[in-house]
């Protein structure tokens, strides 16, 4: 007789991508705003300091922040390079929200966001009236020159929420009219929040418009779980690696469809994965999400779809090597302008841990094996293939050692001790 499985539950930390975006907004409002569990990680952390150069006091980020606004663009020169870490959102988005304002400003990296490009911010931002200057080709250090802004009607040739958010936030400061046209909607947290927050925003499929607003109001926001760190934690349940091989249940966990991919295909590759929302947060639907075990088979993954999924890609090559048969990922070129180039680097390591995997100019494809793999991965200080490989390492049977693993701390600080929480 086998015992009855039990359902375990687990918060993961605060969605990186709305904590972000509630520094900014919070800068930015007309009064004093109140931001619950937002994420203490690094990238946030590189947001936050850069507001502080920029006049913004905020305090250590702790599970209760609370911020004065200084006003639509009452933003002050900063004296120092403005540090974005490893952020490329910090980059992006502080780019757009510079742009507007009267002084000038140096971005500057660490060696992987060095390497990034810019220009899909810059291109958009000049067109508007800001002035952009580089050292070597379109990547930090960027000096922007900010001051009145034009109009824009743009149309991005790939989905991007940083571009798009950018554009947003610099037609918010500056008070003009934007709009922007994408491919496929990428993640749409702006125009959710600001539109929580009283700005005229109409959003439809990829297009989106702003129109401007004299303020903006300053909130109270308890910032939902982040689904890209879930996805870790599910892909385990879902491959059995829980212990028990029970089922797993994530709380309180944002569930904005733009996020949702991985999940959604996790499920047409047979996972009994559902998820239920609970309440709304800042026009966010927040709830929970329950994964039980069950045998995988391979999926094609098509360009419509990675949009939502962007950054569980790793994750999901990783948990292809666990499922029956192939999975094939394409028109997912973006992969390869990440914190590194991910499409080499997981084919690399998968391969490097027995699995057989192929690079695709814009995708890749693993077969699925029931053998156990086993090696050391090298992560290239990339925190999303950092996790995605210590799952990988969690359910299939062998040992496989990642060589940086500090690197989760960019978004999801607790990882290691969470996944030794759940598996132990
Ligand atoms: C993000 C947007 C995505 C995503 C990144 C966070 C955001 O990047 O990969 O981790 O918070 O706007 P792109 O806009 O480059 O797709």
């Amino acid at each position: 007789m086998t015992a009855p499985s039990t359902t375990r539950a687990i918060r993961v930390p605060g969605d990186k991508s709305i904590s972000h975006r509630a520094l900014i907004c919070a800068a930015l409002a007309g009064g004093r705003s109140r931001i619950r569990h937002i994420l203490p990680s690094a990238d946030v952390h590189s947001t936050a300091t850069v507001l502080r150069s920029l006049g913004v006091s905020i305090p250590l980020l702790g599970d209760d922040v609370r911020i004065d606004g200084r006003g639509l663009s009452g933003l002050t020169a900063p004296t120092e390079p403005l540090d974005c870490g490893n952020s490329g959102t910090t980059a992006r988005l502080m780019s757009g929200v510079l742009s507007a304002h009267p002084f000038v400003s140096r971005l500057i990296g660490d060696e992987s966001l060095s390497r990034r490009p810019m220009a899909r911010v810059s291109r958009p931002l000049a067109a508007m009236g800001a002035t952009f200057a580089f050292g070597t080709g379109e990547h930090l250090p960027m000096v922007i020159t900010g001051g009145p802004l034009q109009p824009l009607e743009w149309a991005n040739p790939t989905s991007s929420a940083q571009v798009k958010s950018a554009i947003l936030l610099a037609g918010l400061v500056a008070g003009v009219p934007v709009s922007i046209t994408e491919p496929v909607r990428s993640r749409d947290h702006t125009e959710r929040m600001l539109g929580a927050l009283g700005v005229e925003l109409r959003s439809c499929g990829g297009h989106a418009a702003l129109t401007p607003a004299t303020e903006l109001a300053s909130f109270q926001l308890d910032v939902p779980a982040d689904p890209s760190s879930a996805a870790f934690l599910a892909g385990l349940a879902a491959a059995g690696g829980v212990r028990a091989g029970g089922p797993l249940e994530l709380t309180d966990v944002a569930l904005n469809p733009t996020r949702l991919g991985f999940f959604r295909v996790l499920r047409e590759m047979g996972a009994d994965v559902s998820w239920e929302v609970e309440r709304e947060e800042c026009g966010e639907p927040v709830g929970t999400i329950t994964v039980a075990p069950r045998a995988l088979a391979g999926v094609r993954v098509r360009a419509e779809q990675v949009p939502a999924m962007i950054d569980e890609l790793p994750l999901l090559a990783c948990l292809a090597t666990r499922a029956e048969g192939e999975t094939e990922i394409r028109g997912a070129g973006e992969l390869r302008v990440k914190e590194s180039d991910r499409i080499t680097a997981v084919v690399q390591n998968l391969r490097a841990v027995g699995a057989e995997a192929e690079e695709l100019p814009d995708g890749l494809r693993v077969r699925g094996t029931r053998g156990s793999l086993g090696g050391t991965i090298r992560a290239h200080g990339d925190h999303r293939l950092a996790m995605a490989f210590g799952i990988l390492g969690a359910i299939s049977g062998g040992a496989i050692d990642v060589d940086d693993r500090a690197c989760v701390s960019v978004s999801y600080p607790g990882f290691w001790p969470d996944l030794a929480r759940v598996t132990a």
